[in-house]
């Protein structure tokens, strides 16, 4: 099928060029002001869209003339790409930004920038303003691109630079990239989400769904395949509403059918939209990970509707078994929100019982957090929070004894595993294709590669193995 895209919002290529001519200029600001390179500290809160983004600062920064460095105790510049999900991870920005006035008190040059979710929220703009004043830079989510330019302007005129404004959003292509990883790499598909759960901030500060070109998507993942990159990660808040000429599936097979040995994932999928041609698809491409996450949220069709979910209990476990029908073996994992506004313990037992249904690989849990500006923070929430942390402790409880089985059952099977790192006692750590962590005894060459490997017998949810032909 071949849908129009209609939402494109491109950066211009001149506003791309205009803060190429930024970043020469910075890069000419510093080496008058540094004797040495200087060097940046980014710190990326949150999900992994905020990852692939704290990638691109961190593109731009380099080609500013930085070097990195991880803390910010000897950091010329600190960047925090901040996650506004929950209060929590507010919470914690808040904490590292006040740690920050100290260091700055003795390094006076020091330059504090903050991005990302938290400061989209007039809020939280305010009260940097007015109570954080040793932060430097302030921008947000839809001028992400423009860092150069506010970096020139911050060392140029010393004043604060704020530029939160509101937007739809934008797709800005051809911004420099510094990948983290050499082997897993984030590959945006879409930016944005139109879904409005009525608990989610989301939609509020990343604007509305936008998908990127399938020329753009495929030359990024050509790139990344050819230095050598094992993982290409596709990210959206919901890549099932991909709409960039092609729909998500179509994109899929295009990317499984670019030559080389590396695995695909996705995330996330919405339950609503999460169609059979997409299993269908996922089942026929020898290279997409046998893994999908799918949050659920909750097990109760009232409070499903509450959520403004768009699908209930028996549709979600519907599309489980069709999955699984379809890709035996398959790894699923889910978000689950406990305690939602009105959520009675009856209601929460249906998502116990949803759980031990759909007997997920692992769990995200998540105690309902109000978020200013939507639709659930202004519902009637009597439940006290203590009742909430009870039922949270429950479903850990009942996902962890799901976890020990799924665990004891994996004794003895062959797998291919993508090494992640080699440490103490020669431990590789790797991921499965289920995106299951498992420890092996290897070497020192192994991270960045696949291997195969014979999960052992164990007593725990962590999956230990040994090299497959090795005798221990
Ligand atoms: N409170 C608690 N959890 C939330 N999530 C999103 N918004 C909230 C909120 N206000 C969870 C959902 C989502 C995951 C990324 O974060 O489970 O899938
Ligand atoms: Fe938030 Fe729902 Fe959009 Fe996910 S789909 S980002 S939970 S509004």
């Amino acid at each position: 099928m071949s849908v129009q895209n209609t939402n494109k919002n491109i950066v211009p290529p001149s506003e791309i060029e205009r803060q190429r001519e930024y970043t020469e200029l910075v890069r000419t600001v510093l080496s008058s002001r540094f004797a040495d390179v200087p060097k940046a500290f980014v710190h990326t809160y949150g999900c992994q869209g905020n990852v692939a983004d704290g990638e691109r600062l961190k593109g731009m920064l380099r080609d500013m003339g930085f070097a990195f460095t991880d803390s910010p105790d000897n950091a010329d510049f600190v960047l925090y790409n901040t996650c506004a999900i929950r209060e929590h991870a507010e919470d914690r920005v808040f904490g590292n930004v006040g740690k920050l006035k100290n260091i700055k008190s003795a390094r006076r040059h020091m330059k504090i920038a903050l991005c990302g979710c938290m400061t989209q929220q007039e809020r939280v703009a305010e009260l940097i303003r007015t109570s954080y004043p040793f932060v430097d830079i302030v921008f947000g989510t839809h001028v992400t691109h423009r860092l150069p330019e506010f970096v020139y302007r911050s060392y140029g005129t010393g004043k604060r630079v704020f530029e939160t404004g509101e937007s739809g959003g934008v797709i800005a292509e051809g911004v420099p990239l510094s990948r983290d990883s050499g082997f897993r790499a984030w590959v945006p598909v879409m930016y944005g989400c139109d879904n409005f759960c009525s608990y989610c901030v989301v939609p509020y500060v990343r604007g509305r769904e936008r998908s990127r070109e399938p020329g753009v998507i495929l030359n990024e993942i050509r790139q990344a395949v050819g230095e050598g990159y094992k993982e290409i990660n596709l990210l959206g808040q919901n890549v099932n509403s991909y709409n960039g000429g092609m729909n998500f599936p179509a994109l899929l097979r295009e990317i499984n059918s670019i030559d080389g040995d590396f695995t695909i994932r996705f995330m996330t999928s919405h339950p609503k939209d999460c169609t059979r041609e997409l299993l269908d698809t996922m089942a026929d491409c020898e290279k997409a990970a046998k893994h999908l996450h799918l949050p659920v949220q909750s097990g109760n069709n009232r409070v499903l509707g509450e959520m403004n979910r768009r699908y209930t209990r028996e549709q979600y476990l519907e599309l489980v078994s069709y999955a699984r029908e379809k890709m035996p073996g398959l790894s699923i994992t889910s978000d689950i929100i406990v305690g939602f506004p009105g959520e009675t313990d009856t209601e929460f037992r249906d998502t116990l019982s949803l759980v031990e249904a759909a007997r997920f690989t692992s769990l995200f849990m998540f105690i309902f957090s109000p978020r200013e500006g939507t639709a659930a923070a202004k519902m009637p929430d009597e439940t006290p929070h203590a009742e909430k942390v009870a039922r949270f402790q429950e479903l850990e409880r009942v996902q962890h004894e799901i976890a020990l089985e799924l665990a004891a059952g994996m004794a003895g099977k062959r797998l291919r595993v993508l090494c992640d790192s080699f440490g103490d006692g020669d431990i590789v750590t790797a991921k499965t294709e289920g995106n299951m962590a498992v420890r092996f005894k290897g070497t020192p060459d192994m991270p960045g590669t696949f291997q195969e490997v014979v999960i052992e017998p164990g007593d725990s949810w962590k999956l230990t193995a040994a090299l497959d032909g090795c005798d221990k």
